[in-house]
């Protein structure tokens, strides 16, 4: 019984560490996510912000240029340092996003 114990604990503990993802908005769970919700979400997707990448000045850049041309409202100051830590922490720049090439022998024959 106790060995029984112990495996479930151990199965129950194996996602302890995997980052939670909302499941409607497909948002990672982390502090100030529920701002992105709450402002992120009325024009267009959410895959649209979790498909992009940037640091701080980045998502504020993009963020101003919704505010100059696309009707987003502004946001208070705590609101917006909420929202660009949040982005710029979950959603930081990767170093390479795409495919290696593909090799030379993979390629057709011209
Ligand atoms: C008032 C409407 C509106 C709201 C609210 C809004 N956006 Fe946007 N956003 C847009 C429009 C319009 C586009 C351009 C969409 C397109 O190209 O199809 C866009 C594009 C984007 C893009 C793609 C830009 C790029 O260069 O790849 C990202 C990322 C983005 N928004 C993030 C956000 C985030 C983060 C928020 C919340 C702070 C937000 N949006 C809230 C209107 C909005």
């Amino acid at each position: 019984m106790p060995k029984l114990i112990l495996i479930l604990l151990f199965l129950s503990s194996a996602n302890v560490f995997a980052v939670d993802k909302d499941l409607n908005t497909g948002l990672l769970i982390a502090p100030g996510w529920e701002l992105v919700r709450m402002h992120c979400g009325a024009c267009h997707s959410y895959r649209l912000v979790t498909a992009q990448r940037a640091d701080k000045e980045g998502w504020r850049s993009m963020i101003q240029w919704m505010q100059e041309t696309q009707n987003l409202w502004e946001f208070d100051a705590i609101t917006e340092e909420g929202i660009l830590n949040y982005l710029s922490n979950s959603y930081p720049p990767q170093a390479n996003r795409r495919r290696a090439p593909i090799a030379k022998n993979l390629m057709p024959i011209m």
